[in-house]
């Protein structure tokens, strides 16, 4: 199949909710192939890593945005991620990332492990009452979905009460981050991104009123001396994205990963016997089915990578997915394997924009799975878990399980 055909059957709905065979069939073409004019696809592991830290790349700028998404000025969703760091080059993204990393160095995350483990043992708890009868109970909702978002906002300062507003905003607002987006889902990430935005707002102004010790209050103090260092657009984006990836995301390692211990009873006896094994596991879980697919990059530069000059200008897709599974980096790539050494996944991007959360979103894995293994031994799965229709961000809209009896 020619890379343009493969490329239609990846953003159909069959494609999106099961993209690995697409993925061989566009890896046939090299590690790195023309699917259009000035438009590639990158599906090997070498060469998406080198793009991602190679410096004539970057994220789409204004004048590109003005260029590819006529009248994106109007649209909130694209606007409130366009100003965040995730969306944004040297210098500009420099400056941002460092207002927020303070609050994700290793030993802020580390102290962070006991705010984890208690709620984890929280929502147990909650799954064990709802499920005591035999039951099905909704992973998703009951414990993939609340963990993240409890864990992100106690990170920012998001009251308790609130957190159950996010999961269709956020869920609204990331169809932007699909290749290819319908009308009516663009109105609809407009509507999800404006409730963040009216949400974010309100907080700042209270918390420019009385600032904490949150990263919100961070975040105001940096606007508040002197606007130089971050715009009152930029807060509110940043804040936005920081929700927003902090949790849609680890929900769906919580979701992927616990679909493929449950298919695997082997791993994860071992796991439950041996919770130290859990950063292996975690990083084979993050290849093996990754929350984030793929992302972009605009060449600045000619360049050539793969074997394929990319000329200035170049549009590329490059699939994360495909890459955690390039047979040239790992053997047996469709084989869950914990005991691969130097997995090193892609999940998380590389190079500059390497994701600011990824230790948090390692903790929650390695505290959650083996947690849930030992007290709830008996958990299985309810029939079929559903897919959301969706390649960038994969996950399950549901996973119904049954607890079994609790661990004595
Ligand atoms: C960036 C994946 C969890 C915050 C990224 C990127 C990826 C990614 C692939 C880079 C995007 C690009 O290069 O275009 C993931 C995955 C997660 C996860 C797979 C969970 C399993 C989190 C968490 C946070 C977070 C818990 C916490 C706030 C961010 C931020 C960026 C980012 C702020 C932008 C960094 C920058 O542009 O410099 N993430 N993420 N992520 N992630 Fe995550």
């Amino acid at each position: 199949m020619d890379p343009a055909d493969a490329l239609a059957e990846l953003l159909s709905p069959s494609g999106r909710v099961n993209p690995y065979p697409v993925y061989e069939l566009l890896r046939a073409h090299g590690p790195v192939t023309s699917a259009g004019p000035v438009f590639f696809v990158a599906t090997g592991y070498e060469e998406v890593d080198a793009i991602l830290r190679d410096p004539r790349f970057g994220v789409l700028d204004d004048a590109l945005r003005d260029q590819f998404l006529p009248g994106w000025r109007e649209s909130p969703a694209v606007l409130s991620i366009s100003r965040s760091m995730l969306r944004t080059n040297p210098p500009d993204h420099s400056r941002m990332r460092r207002l927020a990393a303070g609050a994700f160095t290793p030993r802020r995350i580390a102290a962070m492990r006991d705010v984890v483990v208690a709620q984890a043992d929280e929502l147990i708890d909650g799954m064990l009452a709802r499920g005591r009868d035999g039951d099905p109970v909704d992973f998703m909702d009951d414990f993939a979905y609340p963990l993240p978002v409890g864990v992100i906002c106690a990170l920012l300062g998001v009251p308790t009460a609130d957190r159950g507003l996010f999961r269709r905003w956020a869920g609204e607002l990331t169809g932007v981050l699909e290749p290819e987006i319908s009308p009516a889902e663009l109105a609809m990430a407009d509507r999800g991104a404006t409730e963040l935005r009216d949400y974010f707002t309100e907080l700042v102004a209270a918390r420019r009123r009385t600032p904490t010790d949150d990263l919100t209050s961070a975040l105001v103090q940096a606007h508040e001396t002197g606007g130089a260092r971050l715009s009152g657009d930029e807060l509110l984006a940043n804040l936005v994205v920081l929700l927003v990836a902090g949790f849609e995301t680890t929900t769906n390692l919580l979701g992927n990963g616990l679909v493929v211990l449950l298919q695997h009873p082997r791993e994860a006896a071992a796991l439950r016997e041996h919770p130290e094994f859990a950063p292996g596991y975690v990083d084979e879980l993050l290849r093996y089915d990754s929350p984030v697919q793929l992302t972009s990059r605009l060449s600045t530069e000619s360049s050539r990578h793969g074997g394929v000059d990319l000329p200035a200008g170049s549009w590329l897709m490059l699939s994360l997915g495909a890459a955690n599974r390039d047979p040239r980096r790992y053997p047996e790539p469709e084989r869950f394997d914990p005991w691969r050494p130097q997995i090193h996944p892609l999940s998380f991007g590389a190079g500059p924009h390497y994701c600011l959360g990824a230790g948090l979103a390692r903790l929650e894995a390695q505290v959650a799975f083996p947690q849930l293994l030992r007290r709830l031994p008996g958990l299985a799965l309810a029939g079929e878990p559903e897919r959301r229709v969706r390649l960038t961000l994969r996950g399950y809209a549901t996973l119904p399980v049954t607890v079994g009896d609790p661990a004595p």
